[in-house]
């Protein structure tokens, strides 16, 4: 067992549910102290129960706040600091799906909706967490994009321009903040098997989507949906000090899809 998170604080947006939840697990086995951050509280009381049964000593805050309204944001970074005094590592993972449409059909509702949650609430994050890292002169951000950021994915306006959104304020970020020590990377998950998925394949078809999704991976070259722990390993090891020297750039883990295309 490493300890690469001793003493160390974690914030988590999206913590309640799939990768965040994961990424949560990976850095509390390894004495993070845990702010997790959502807009469900039934799935922040879950990932706290969850935490504390594998690191029964794990420090956890539940704060729920939506990451697409400033002064949530601003909130759940000053409750962050009020508990633990400093923000080592930032997980900016909160998203959601949204519709799938054809453009024509893709409502501008939900086109707004999803660019709140999925770019401006990462862009909120950023703005608000990266003052403190750069007066500490240390820090690490991990902004989740998605495959759908770095590859055309079709029927997803919102979420195509969102996570393209999240590639390029990463890049940004990361070249801003580096001379102050603090790194700034995203991760480009392919299918991984969390409820935001399974809803998605629900939608699709209610009644036989197990089949569907199996059909959906069937292009992917390892022919399988990634899992959530996989995912929040990756995170860990991105949050933590050892790649520091990771900065402004986006790490796919998708079974290499995003080279099949
Ligand atoms: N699962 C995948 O295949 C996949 C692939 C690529 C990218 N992603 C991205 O990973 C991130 C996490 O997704 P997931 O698969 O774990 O989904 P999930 O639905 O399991 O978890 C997302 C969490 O974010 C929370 N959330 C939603 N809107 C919020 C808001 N406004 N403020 C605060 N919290 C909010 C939800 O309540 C939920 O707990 C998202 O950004 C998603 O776009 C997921």
């Amino acid at each position: 067992m490493q300890d690469r998170f001793t003493d160390k604080v974690v914030l988590i947006t999206g913590g309640g549910s799939g990768l965040g939840r994961s990424a949560a697990l990976a850095v509390a086995v390894e004495g993070a102290k845990l702010a997790l951050v959502d807009v469900s509280e039934a799935g922040l009381a879950e990932t706290a129960a969850a935490v504390r049964e594998i690191a029964p000593q794990a420090e956890v805050r539940e704060i729920l706040a939506d990451v697409s309204k400033e002064e949530d944001v601003t909130r759940y970074v000053s409750e962050t600091v009020s508990a633990f005094g400093r923000v080592d590592a930032f997980f900016n993972n909160a998203g959601i799906e949204g519709k799938q449409n054809l453009t024509e059909d893709f409502g501008s509702e939900e086109f707004d909706k999803v660019v709140a949650i999925n770019l401006r609430g990462v862009f909120l994050g950023l703005k608000h967490v990266l003052p403190l890292m750069r007066e500490q002169g240390s820090g690490s951000v991990v902004n989740t994009a998605s495959v759908g950021g770095i590859r055309g994915v079709g029927n997803q306006s919102g979420y195509a321009a969102a996570k393209h959104g999240v590639v390029g304020l990463t890049r940004n970020s990361g070249i801003e903040y580096g001379r102050f020590g603090v790194s700034v990377k995203a991760i480009a998950p392919g299918a991984i098997m969390t409820p935001m998925v399974e809803g998605s394949l629900k939608q699709i078809d209610p009644e036989n989507w197990e089949e569907v999704g199996r059909q959906f991976v069937s292009v992917n070259p390892m022919n399988r949906f990634g899992r959530p722990e996989e995912v929040g390993h990756l995170a860990a090891f991105l949050l933590s000090d050892q790649a520091g020297f990771i900065n402004a750039t986006v790490i796919p883990i998708d079974g290499g899809q995003s080279e099949k295309y």
